[in-house]
C-alpha cells in the first residue's frame, strides 16, 4: 500500500514543508522510497528517492522545496522494485503532467505497452506512472483538464486512487477507484490525501469520498464529481474529532509502546461505544444469519479466531472464520442470500478484505457487518451496518490496540448474545459484562505494569533465537498466533503459532536441547497444556509460559524469567489480558534487535492491493 498527500495553496511559497508534514503522517502506509513534485512559477519540481520520508528529505532537501501546489508520495512496493526510477511522483510525457497513485493498476503492462505504441515515453516499472499518462493521454484529445481526468478511469483497471496536477494550472485533481481517499478544506488551500492524519496539519474540515468519485482542488474549494458521468455531487464537509496529534508519539519511543500503553483506554471506550445504539441491529443480524463468517487478515483474524472460541462458549454461535484471501476459493459457494459475513479490519481498506465485501455485494449473498476503526474507510461506507472499535489512529505498522479492541468486541458480542438465546443465563452474563466494564481496564493497566518489566528481562535471553514455536490451546489459540505474528513482523524471526494439541503430530520434532516453546493458557486449560507442555520439556525444550501464575506451571519453566504471568482475573477475561506480554516481548526484542518496531522491513500498515 502507499499514501499519496495533494496541496493547492493561495499564499505558500514553500509547499515542501507543508507537504512533507503531511506526507510524513503516511509513513505506516510505506517507505520504501518518498517523492515531492512542487510546482513553483509553473515548472515541476520532481525529487525522490528510496527510503523513508526522513532520510530522503535530507538527502534531497524535500522541505525546502518552493511552490504553491504539489503532490508527495510514500511508496510500499508492488510494481516495480523499491528504486528511484520506480519512486512516486512521476511525469506524464514530458514535464507538464505529475501525479501520484497508490493501489494496483492490473492491466499494468498491456496498458504500458499500448502507451508505448502510441509513443508515450514510459521512464519506469512503476504502475502509478500510467495514471500520469493515461491522463496526459486524454488531455491531448479533449484539451480538458476534468474530462482527462475522468476519462483516464476507462483505461485504468484495478483499485487505486491517484492525484495528478499539471505545471500551468493550479488545480490539482484526484480519482478514487478502490483505494482510500479523503479531502479538507482550510484557509485559502485544500488538501487531498490517503488518510485522515494527513489531512489534520492543514485542516478538520474534510470530506470523505467514495469510490467512483473524483474530485478537483482550487485555493478555495473542493469540488467532487461522479466519474460516470462527471455530475458534480453535492458532499458537505464534516469537522472531525480525531485528535491531530494522534500521530505523535506522545513521549514514548515509538508508536507501538505508545499504542500498548492505550489499551487500558481502549477497554473503556470500545465497550462505551458497544454500548451504544446498534447493539440491537448487530445482534440480530447474527441471529438472524444461516451462517456467519468472520473474516480478516493478520492480527484481525487472530482476534477473530479469539472471538470464535466466546461466540461457542457464550452464545453456542457457530463462526467460521477465514483469512481474507481464503474466503472465496473456501467458502464463496457456501454463501446465501441469509448469510452474514462479519469483515473484520481495522483500517477498513483492505484489499482482501474489501475483494469478500464485493463478492456478498454484487451477487446479493447476504448481508456485511463491518468491525472497523478507521472512520470514512471503504468498509464504513460499503458493509450493510459496522462496529466502530474506537481505538483512535493505530500508527505503528504491528496491529496492537486494534486487536485488542477486536477481542473485547467479540467477546461483548457473544455474552449478549447467550443471554439473549439463553446460551447463559442472565446472572453469568451480567457478572462476565460487569467484569470487562469494571475490571478490563484496570487489569488492562496492570498486566502492562507487571509484564513489560518481565518481558524486558525475557527479551535479554532471546536475542540469539531465531526460531520458535508459540502454542495456544482453547481461548489462546489465536493469542498465540498473534503473538507469533508480532515476533515475526518486528523482530524477523520464525515463530510459528499453533494449536499446543497439534504440536505433538509432527512439529514436535523440530525440539532439541534448549529450543523455545512458549506456551500461552488459561487457568481453564492448563490442566490439558501441561501434558503439551511436558512433551517438549522431557524433550530438553526450553519452556516459556504466558498466563496466570499457577503452581502447576511452575516446575515447568526452568527459572521465573521464564513465567510472563498477568494478573488474576474472572476465567473469561485473561485470554484477553495474555496477548499484553507478547506484544510487549516482541516489542522489547526488536528494540534490542535494533530494529524499528514501527517500520519493520517489506511490511505496510494497510495493503490495498491484492
Ligand atoms: C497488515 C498489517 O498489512 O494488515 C497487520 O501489517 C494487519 O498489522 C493486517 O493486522 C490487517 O489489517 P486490517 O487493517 O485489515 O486490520
Amino acid at each position: 500500500m502507499c499514501g499519496i498527500t495533494g496541496i493547492v495553496s493561495l499564499n505558500r511559497g514553500d509547499i515542501g514543508r507543508i507537504l512533507v508534514e503531511c506526507g510524513y503522517k503516511l509513513t505506516y502506509r510505506g517507505y520504501d522510497s518518498v517523492g515531492v513534485a512542487a510546482v513553483h512559477n509553473g515548472v515541476v519540481d520532481l525529487r525522490k528517492d528510496v527510503g523513508t520520508m526522513d532520510e530522503v528529505d535530507v538527502r534531497l532537501g524535500l522541505s525546502e522545496m518552493l511552490g504553491n501546489r504539489g503532490i508527495t508520495q510514500l511508496r510500499w512496493a508492488t510494481y516495480g522494485a523499491p528504486t528511484k526510477v520506480n519512486a512516486q511522483p512521476h511525469f506524464g510525457c514530458d514535464e507538464t503532467f505529475y501525479g501520484a497513485h497508490n493501489g494496483n493498476i492490473h492491466n499494468y503492462h498491456e496498458y504500458k505497452q499500448e502507451l508505448i505504441e502510441t509513443g508515450h515515453i514510459i521512464r519506469s516499472e512503476n504502475d502509478g506512472e500510467l495514471c500520469v499518462h493515461a491522463v496526459d493521454k486524454y488531455y491531448e484529445e479533449t484539451q480538458d483538464m476534468l474530462e482527462a481526468v475522468r476519462l483516464s478511469t476507462r483505461d485504468l483497471k484495478g483499485a487505486f486512487a491517484f492525484a495528478v496536477g499539471r505545471s500551468d494550472a493550479q488545480e490539482i485533481y484526484a480519482v478514487k477507484m478502490g483505494s482510500s481517499l479523503v479531502a479538507g478544506i482550510g484557509n485559502d488551500e485544500t488538501i487531498v490525501s490517503s488518510d485522515l492524519p494527513s489531512v489534520l496539519p492543514v485542516t478538520s474540515n474534510v470530506i470523505y469520498l467514495q469510490d467512483g468519485e473524483m474530485l478537483k482542488l482550487t485555493p478555495h474549494e473542493v469540488t467532487v464529481y461522479r466519474i460516470e458521468d462527471g455530475k458534480v455531487l453535492d458532499r458537505p464537509s464534516q469537522i472531525s474529532d480525531v485528535d491531530p496529534n494522534a500521530a505523535e508519539k506522545g513521549g514514548f519511543p515509538h508508536f507501538m509502546l505508545k499504542e500498548i500503553n492505550e489499551q487500558p483506554v481502549v477497554a473503556q471506550d470500545v465497550l462505551g461505544l458497544l454500548e451504544g445504539s446498534k447493539l440491537e441491529e448487530w445482534l440480530r443480524m447474527i441471529e438472524e444469519a444461516s451462517n456467519v463468517y468472520l473474516v480478516a487478515c493478520g492480527s484481525s483474524h487472530n482476534a477473530g479466531i479469539v472471538g470464535t472460541y466466546y461466540f461457542n462458549r457464550l452464545a453456542g454461535t457457530p463462526i467460521i472464520h477465514a483469512i481474507g484471501g481464503q474466503f472465496e476459493p473456501m467458502y464463496g459457494n457456501t454463501l446465501e442470500e441469509d448469510s452474514l459475513c462479519i469483515l473484520v479490519s481495522q483500517s477498513g481498506e483492505t484489499k482482501d478484505i474489501l475483494n469478500v465485501l464485493n463478492l456478498v455485494r454484487k451477487n446479493n449473498l447476504g448481508k456485511t457487518l463491518g468491525v472497523l476503526n478507521v472512520v470514512g474507510s471503504t468498509l464504513m461506507f460499503n458493509s450493510d451496518s459496522y462496529i466502530p472499535m474506537g481505538c483512535g489512529y493505530e500508527v505503528s505498522v504491528p496491529a496492537t490496540k486494534t486487536y485488542f479492541s477486536q477481542t473485547i468486541i467479540f467477546s461483548y458480542l457473544a455474552a449478549r448474545l447467550g443471554m439473549r438465546n439463553g446460551k447463559i443465563d442472565e446472572s453469568e452474563g451480567k457478572m462476565f459484562l460487569n467484569a470487562l466494564r469494571n475490571d478490563l481496564p484496570r487489569l488492562t493497566q496492570e498486566t502492562i505494569d507487571h509484564a513489560g518489566i518481565l518481558a524486558k528481562n525475557l527479551a535479554r535471553t532471546m536475542m540469539d533465537v531465531d526460531d520458535l514455536y508459540c502454542l495456544g490451546y482453547g481461548f489462546t489459540d489465536g493469542v498465540a498466533k498473534e503473538g507469533a505474528l508480532k515476533i515475526k513482523e518486528i523482530c524477523y524471526n520464525h515463530c510459528e503459532g499453533m494449536y499446543s494439541s497439534e504440536f505433538k503430530h509432527g512439529p514436535l520434532s523440530i525440539v532439541t536441547d534448549q529450543y523455545p516453546v512458549i506456551f500461552v493458557t488459561t487457568p481453564e486449560d492448563s490442566w490439558m497444556v501441561i501434558n503439551h507442555i511436558n512433551e517438549v520439556s522431557c524433550r530438553g525444550g526450553r519452556t516459556i509460559i504466558v498466563g496466570e501464575r499457577e503452581d502447576s506451571l511452575e516446575p515447568y519453566v526452568a527459572n521465573e524469567i521464564d513465567y510472563l504471568h498477568v494478573p488474576k482475573s474472572d476465567l473469561l477475561i485473561n485470554p484477553i489480558l495474555d496477548v499484553i506480554p507478547l506484544q510487549l516481548l516482541s516489542y522489547f526484542l526488536s528494540v534490542d534487535l535494533g530494529i524499528n518496531p514501527d517500520q519493520p522491513r517489506n511490511l505496510s500498515k494497510t495493503l490495498t492491493v491484492d
